[in-house]
């Protein structure tokens, strides 16, 4: 029998809840699989601020990198909103992605079918369905270029520079090609190629590595229209490839249009089979503690894991399907409660998935 180390980074806020849920899941899935999960805890945020200082204490990566994926619930909070910048959750997340050299961010965005009604787009816009995968490159760009501050003639100033190389661009393209081949065969670049030279280079890039891929038809949007592109006709999309912040921000909007930003998952993947999974949503601290955070995008992430980092595919597919299944049966967390459905807590949502598996 498989064993996979998952090292689990509960986090702050609704993180601990949620991780909880997805625990449950992916236990009952190795029962009926035949694999066996071994959890190790490790801090990661505001929980490891408070008990060490620091947002990403090295013991955490340490753990990380000896195990074969990383379950991460959400960090941050008011509590440590007033921190500077080097020692706040937030830099923690980044840390840890370019500590594993998750250079790849998966973040699907689908609209199950019984959501529909939570999409907050008409219904002809809609159609039938909406299914993208928005592939967001994680270690560079503007996250990680040289910011400061200084003072210029008296007045304060602030600087955070968008940097790529033609590596770092290159192997995200080869991912969002890759995912495209696999998918419905199209890619769309995102970048602001009319106005930064990064994204001149960036989209150079894409074209070159475009020839190894004469089967994926592939696009080009500045992120602007893109962005308008997302609620005017988002069937219209296959892969979405971005960067840093492009990735960011349209992974949010994707993830509204898909109904909710509790159901989204993500995958951060780098050169080997070891992952990063997160929800794409954050720590949602006012309402911590409530039983009412929505832990099917941890639940989802888990699936991922299993399909990116383990290879248990029919395991993968058979969580996506009881989250199907839930929602069929009308059983809603808040935040995608609709008239005539059953309004239910984290824990009921996580224990309805276990029980439909
Ligand atoms: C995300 C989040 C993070 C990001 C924040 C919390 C640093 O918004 O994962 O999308 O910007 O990458
Ligand atoms: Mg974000």
């Amino acid at each position: 029998m498989n064993t996979f180390k998952i090292t689990l980074l509960r986090g702050d806020g609704i993180g601990p809840e949620i991780v909880a849920q997805a625990i449950k899941v992916l236990d009952k899935a190795g029962k009926r699989f035949d694999f066996t999960p071994q959890y190790t805890e490790a801090l990661m945020g505001g929980c490891a601020i408070d008990e060490t200082g620091v947002p990403l204490p090295q013991e955490t990566i340490d753990k990380c990198l000896a195990s074969d994926a990383v379950l991460l619930g959400a960090v941050g909070g008011w509590k440590w909103d007033n921190l500077p910048g080097n020692l706040r959750p937030e830099a923690g997340l980044l840390g840890i992605r370019g500590a594993l050299k998750l250079f790849a961010n998966l973040r699907p965005a689908k609209i199950y079918g019984p959501l529909k009604g939570a999409c907050p787009l008409r219904p002809d816009i809609i159609g039938d369905s909406m299914d993208i995968m928005v592939v967001r490159e994680l270690t560079g760009g503007i996250y990680f270029g040289k910011r400061g501050r200084e003072t210029v003639d008296g007045v304060e100033a602030a600087y955070d520079t968008e940097y790529y190389t033609t590596t770092e661009v290159e192997r995200i393209a080869r991912v969002a090609f890759e995912s495209a081949r696999k998918r419905g065969g199209k890619l769309c670049n995102v970048d602001k190629a009319n106005v930064l030279e990064s994204s001149r280079l960036w989209r150079e890039t894409v074209l070159r590595v475009a020839a190894d891929y004469p089967d994926v038809q592939l696009s080009h949007l500045y992120i602007d229209n893109a962005a308008m592109q997302l609620v005017r006709n988002p069937k219209q999309f296959d892969v979405i490839l971005a960067s840093n912040i492009f990735g960011d921000i349209l992974s949010d909007e994707a993830s509204q249009v898909a109904g909710s930003i509790g159901m989204l998952a993500s995958a951060s993947l780098g050169n080997g089979k070891l992952g990063l999974y997160e929800p794409i949503h954050g720590s949602a601290p006012d309402i911590a503690g409530k039983n009412i955070a929505n832990p099917l995008a941890t639940i989802l992430s888990v699936s991922m894991m299993l399909r990116y980092s383990f290879d248990e595919i029919a395991a993968a597919d058979t969580i996506e399907a009881a989250v199907e299944k839930v929602l069929e049966n009308g059983l809603r967390t808040p935040d995608i409660y609709t008239d005539g459905c059953k309004k239910i807590g984290t824990v009921e949502m996580g224990d309805a998935v276990t029980a439909a598996l």
